[in-house]
C-alpha cells in the first residue's frame, strides 16, 4: 500500500480539516507530517464544530489511528488543551493518537523568540501566528532542538541549557522575560498530558502499516505557497509543505507516495503579510470576506481575499505531482454576477504563465472573466444538479491545471460534499 497525502495548494485554510475528516472512513491510519499548533483545522457535522491545531482531522471517524509524525512540531500546553477540549465533547482519544518521539518540542520561549524576531522586524514582519514554530524549527535545524523522546531522560537538564540559550537571545533583544513562569507551568502540565499518550517510532508504525495492507493518508498544514522553499519566502512558514514534506516528516519513501490530493479554494485567501497578486482590496475583497467568514480560525485574523490565482495553482500541482484536486468554498461565489480567474502575469509588461521567482512587486495579473452561476449551491448533492456555469467554471479550471477535480465542496459541513 502506499501514503495517500492530502495538501494544500494556496496560502493554507483551503479546507484540508474538513477533508480528511470526509475520505477518513477509506483509510486505517491518518497523520499529520509537518507544521504545528499554527494550523487551524475546522471541522463541522451534526450541528458541532471543532478545530484542530496538532491533532490529525481523522480523529472524529471511529476506529482510526491517528499519528503526529516526526515533522510535526508539538506545543504540549496546546496538545494539552486540545485534547481535554475534545474529551469535554466526548471525543477522548488516548487510544487512538499516538506521537512520534522524533516530533520536536516548542518551548515557551521559542514562543518568547518568535514574538521578539517579529517585533523586531517591524514593518518588515511576517505576521506568524506567534506559536514558535520559526524558532523551533530553526533549532532543528541547527541541532539544538529538544524532541517529545527527550522526555524519556534527563529532560530538566536538556531544558534549561536549551532555555538559558534562548534567554540569552531574548535578553539580546530586550524582550521581557516577565509572565514566563506562568508560561512554564502551563507547559510542564502539557507535558503530563502527553505523556498518557503513546510515544512511537512513526516511522516504523506507517511502514509496518503499509506493508500490513493499511490504507494511510497524510494530512498537510499551510499550503504550497506558505512552503520554506517553494512559498512567497520569506513570507512563509518553516516547514516543507509541499508532497516531499510528506516523506521527510513520515520516514514514507518517494515510491510509497499514492494518490496527491490537491485542495483549493474556488477563490483565494492569505493570512499574515507577503505578497498576494490577485488580492482584492475593494468591495469584491470585503464580499469574499463576509460570504466565505474568512477570519483565522487559529488568530481571528480577517483574511485577504482575492480571485483564484491559477499561475500559482499551476505551480503548486507542479511541485506537488497533484493527481486529484478538490475545490472548497464554491457557494461562496454564488451570488457574483461574474467571476476572474487569474490565468498568467504580466511582468514588466511581459506575459508569463509560470511563476516567477520574486512576485512581491510588478506583478500584473490576467484575467479570464466567467459568467456567474448566481445559484444556492448549499443543499446540492450531486453533480447533476450543478447550474451550467458552474459546471464550465470547473470545465475551465480543469483545463487550465490539467488535473481533473474529483471533491467539490459546497459548504463547511461534512455532508456538503460532492464527489465526481
Ligand atoms: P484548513 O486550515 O485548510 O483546514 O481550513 P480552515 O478550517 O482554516 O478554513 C476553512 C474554513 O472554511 C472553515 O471555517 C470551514 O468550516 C469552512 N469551509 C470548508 N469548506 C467549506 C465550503 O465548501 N463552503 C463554505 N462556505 N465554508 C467551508
Ligand atoms: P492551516 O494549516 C494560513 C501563515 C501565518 C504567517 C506565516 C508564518 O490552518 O492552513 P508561522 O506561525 O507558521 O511562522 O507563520 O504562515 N500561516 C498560516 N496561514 N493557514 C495556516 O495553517 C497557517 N499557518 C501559518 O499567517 O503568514
Ligand atoms: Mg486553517
Amino acid at each position: 500500500m502506499k501514503v495517500d497525502v492530502l495538501l494544500g495548494l494556496q496560502w493554507g485554510d483551503e479546507g484540508k480539516g474538513k477533508i480528511v475528516d470526509v475520505l477518513t472512513p477509506g483509510y486505517d491510519v491518518v497523520t499529520r507530517f509537518q507544521g504545528g499548533p499554527n494550523a487551524g483545522h475546522t471541522l463541522e457535522f451534526e450541528g458541532q464544530k471543532f478545530v484542530l491545531r496538532s491533532i490529525p482531522s481523522g480523529i472524529f471517524q471511529g476506529g482510526k489511528i491517528n499519528v503526529i509524525g516526526n515533522g510535526v512540531v508539538l506545543d504540549p500546553a496546546l496538545f494539552k488543551a486540545e485534547v481535554e477540549a475534545l474529551a469535554k465533547s466526548g471525543h477522548p482519544l488516548t487510544e487512538r493518537l499516538k506521537i512520534s518521539k522524533k516530533a520536536h518540542l516548542i518551548l515557551p520561549t521559542h514562543r518568547l523568540l518568535d514574538a521578539a524576531y517579529e517585533s523586531a522586524k517591524g514593518a518588515g514582519k511576517i505576521g506568524t501566528t506567534g506559536k514558535g514554530i520559526g524558532p523551533t524549527y530553526t533549532d532543528k535545524v541547527s541541532r539544538n532542538g529538544l524532541r517529545v523522546g527527550d522526555l524519556l531522560h534527563d529532560f530538566e537538564a536538556k531544558y534549561k541549557a536549551a532555555t538559558d540559550r534562548h534567554k540569552e537571545i531574548l535578553r539580546q533583544y530586550h524582550y521581557s522575560l516577565d509572565g514566563l513562569e506562568a508560561i512554564e507551568e502551563e507547559w510542564f502540565a502539557g507535558v503530563e498530558c502527553l505523556r498518557q499518550f503513546e510515544w512511537i517510532d512513526s516511522e516504523h508504525a506507517i511502514n509496518h502499516a503499509l506493508q500490513a495492507g493499511k490504507r494511510v493518508l497524510a494530512e498537510g498544514a499551510q499550503g504550497t505557497m506558505l512552503d520554506i522553499d517553494f512559498g512567497s519566502y520569506p513570507f512563509v512558514t518553516s516547514s516543507n509543505t509541499v508532497c516531499a514534506g510528506a516523506c521527510t516528516g513520515l520516514g514514507v519513501a518517494p515510491r510509497n507516495i499514492g494518490e496527491v490530493y490537491g485542495i483549493f479554494k474556488a477563490y483565494c485567501t492569505r493570512v499574515g503579510s507577503g505578497p498576494f497578486p490577485t488580492e482584492l482590496s475593494d468591495a469584491t475583497g470585503d464580499k469574499l470576506r463576509a460570504t466565505g467568514h474568512e477570519f483565522g480560525a487559529v488568530t481571528g485574523r480577517p483574511r485577504r481575499c482575492g480571485w483564484v490565482d491559477l499561475v500559482a495553482l499551476r505551480y503548486a500541482v507542479m511541485i506537488n505531482g497533484v493527481t486529484r484536486l478538490i475545490m472548497m468554498k464554491s457557494d461562496v461565489l454564488d451570488d457574483f454576477d461574474t467571476i476572474k480567474a487569474c490565468t498568467a502575469y504580466r511582468v514588466n509588461g511581459v506575459e508569463t504563465r509560470d511563476f516567477p521567482f520574486d512576485i512581491s512587486e510588478g506583478i500584473e495579473p490576467v484575467y479570464t472573466e466567467l459568467p456567474g452561476w448566481k445559484t444556492d449551491m448549499t443543499h446540492m448533492q450531486t453533480e447533476a444538479e450543478f447550474p451550467a456555469e458552474f459546471a464550465a467554471y470547473i470545465r475551465f479550471l480543469e483545463q487550465e491545471l490539467q488535473v481533473p477535480i474529483k471533491i467539490v465542496s459546497v459548504g463547511p459541513d461534512r455532508a456538503q460534499t460532492i464527489m465526481r
